[in-house]
């Protein structure tokens, strides 16, 4: 049977911009849409084909955005409206698609929906938010925690009942059980695809709705130690996460944006731990969510059996024909290139695996350079979540881009500070020395997405097991009536054999000295190195 024509939001590679970080346009210190405008002959450059940008409307930043106060509408700190406009012509002139946060979980404490459903219990919009009587001896409602440590619920003196937040308490969730709530929140939706941007990302996807009868989780009979999610891990969370009845709510969103010309599409931020659980959110028919992110490579250790593990895994619960998608970082991880995760020498190794693995593959901005997470101690946290849970805070991997050499690095003027810590390394790692370097990082990533959008096999082909290769490496294959290619990744410092089953020819190294060179029998690959071989 013939294949549909993929989409753009199957063959292309997106790229992550934390607004914040990026590029500051009018020397504030914090990055802005303008900044974004300024850089994106960058992004033509380096080849994205579409950019995700995390929240830019008003808010009081209690969570940098995700605490959003109006929903059609940019936050001063980061430009107006027609900056906005502005961006989205201007990235659709260098064919790059723009892809803009939907934050449909919570909104901010400030908001005039939950100003107004706060003001009393007859409101006509208390019920768009979940409030609940204490219980007999003042308990709360449930036995819930807020993904941010702490009770999920909070006391509200003026109207003696409880309200539920699943992040901050300044972040009510919204109750998407109540029709009032979906239709205006289906709205905010079309006033963004009204404006041209080709799709949302999801925040929070399987949090939205919840148990109806808000029943108490069971404990974690076995809570991992040291786990990055901190005391969320102590329960299970069977009624607060991954509710059944979304998938009815994300069928629908799908057809909102299907409505719409243009190929728009919808990219969850969808975590599961359970692989059947995460695949359900392409829905039966594959009429859900149509990017699920899959933060399996993410969350896994970086090391050969466990990357096996996360990309077999993956392959395997994928329903028929569903098209995955792949990360290995972002504004709430811990940077890729550091020690604390795959580390340096690896970097390379991670992005020839992204860029080469089936599936939708999503950068985010500065690894590309191989950024590392850049300490800021606990009293000076920017990020709450520092402060109530030290250790957690994620203002490390969200420091500002290293564009160049100078003071600042490219991202304000030298005199000015930025809002936060710029890495030491700034001015050895940047774009400026980067672009110049055959051999750095960003020549190779630049290079790796050139050829995946020259080999449908790679933006397009199946995924096949290799079988079993040395400890510490790991290989698969992809085969499409293009050809067929082997991926060979050694995620160790020591050098390892790959068996082979013939001849074949480097398509593309992370080292480069041996691109074009032809390979007949076993691969040799030295320490941290990773090919792509087209076989014969
Ligand atoms: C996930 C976002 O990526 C994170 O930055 C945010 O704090 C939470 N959702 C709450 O919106």
């Amino acid at each position: 049977m013939q294949q549909p024509e993929p989409r753009w939001w199957q063959t292309g590679v997106v790229y992550e911009i934390y607004p914040r970080s990026f590029a500051d346009s009018n020397d504030d210190g914090t990055g802005d849409l303008a900044g974004i405008t300024g850089r994106l002959d960058y992004l033509e450059w380096l080849g994205v084909d579409a950019i995700w940008i995390a929240p830019f409307y008003p808010s009081p930043m209690a969570d940098f955005g995700y605490d959003v106060e109006d929903y059609t509408d940019v936050d001063p700190l980061f430009g107006s409206i027609g900056d906005f406009d502005h961006l989205v012509a201007e990235a659709h002139q260098r064919g790059i698609r723009v892809v803009v946060d939907y934050v449909p979980n919570h909104t901010s404490d400030r908001h005039p929906w939950f100003i107004e459903s706060r003001s009393s219990r007859t409101s006509p919009k208390r019920d768009w938010y979940t409030w609940r009587d204490p219980g007999p001896n003042g308990e709360l409602p449930n036995n819930w925690i807020s993904m941010f440590a702490g009770p999920a619920w909070e006391w509200d003196e003026a109207t003696a009942q409880y309200y539920l937040h699943m992040f901050l308490k300044e972040q009510p969730d919204l109750n998407w059980r109540n029709p009032q709530v979906r239709a205006a929140m289906f709205d905010v939706a079309r006033f963004w695809l009204d404006r041209g941007v080709d799709g949302f990302r999801i925040d929070v996807a399987p949090m939205v709705m919840k148990d109806p009868e808000l029943r108490d989780n069971p404990p974690n009979p076995s809570p991992p130690s040291g786990h990055h999610m901190g005391s969320w891990t102590r329960q299970l969370h069977e009624n607060d996460h991954a509710h059944p009845d979304m998938h009815e709510l994300y069928r629908s969103f799908r057809r909102l944006l299907e409505s719409y010309p243009g190929d728009r599409v919808s990219i969850g931020e969808l975590y599961h731990p359970d692989y059947a659980v995460w695949a359900g959110y392409y829905g039966e028919r594959q009429d859900e969510i149509h990017v699920p992110f899959n933060f399996h490579l993410t969350y896994s250790p970086w090391t050969a059996d466990a990357v096996r593990g996360a990309v077999e895994g993956v392959q395997a619960a994928l329903p028929p024909g569903a098209w995955a998608s792949w990360v290995l970082g972002n504004h709430d991880q811990p940077r890729f290139a550091s020690a604390s995760r795959a580390g340096r020498d690896q970097a390379r190794v991670g992005m020839l695996a992204l860029l080469t693995l089936r599936g939708t593959p999503t950068i985010y901005y500065g690894d590309e350079i191989g950024m590392v997470d850049v300490p800021v101690a606990t009293a000076d946290a920017r990020d709450p979540l520092e402060h109530r849970e030290p250790g957690r805070g994620r203002d490390p991997e969200r420091s500002p881009m290293q564009w160049d050499s100078s003071p600042n690095a490219g991202f304000c003027p030298p005199d000015v500070e930025p809002w936060l810590p710029l890495a030491a390394d700034a001015p050895s790692v940047n774009v400026a020395g980067q672009a110049e370097d055959p051999d750095s990082l960003l020549t190779l990533t630049r290079r790796l997405i050139q050829v995946r959008r020259e080999h449908p096999v790679l933006h397009r082909g199946d995924f096949e097991p290799f079988g079993p290769t040395p400890d510490g490496s790991y290989a698969f294959r992809r085969r499409s009536p293009a050809g067929r290619l082997v991926v060979a990744l050694n995620l160790s410092d020591t050098p390892v054999t790959i068996p082979s089953e013939g001849a074949g020819q480097v398509l593309i190294g992370t080292h480069r000295d041996r691109d074009g060179s032809l390979v007949d029998g076993p691969l040799q690959l030295r320490a941290n190195e990773a090919v792509v071989v087209e076989e014969r």
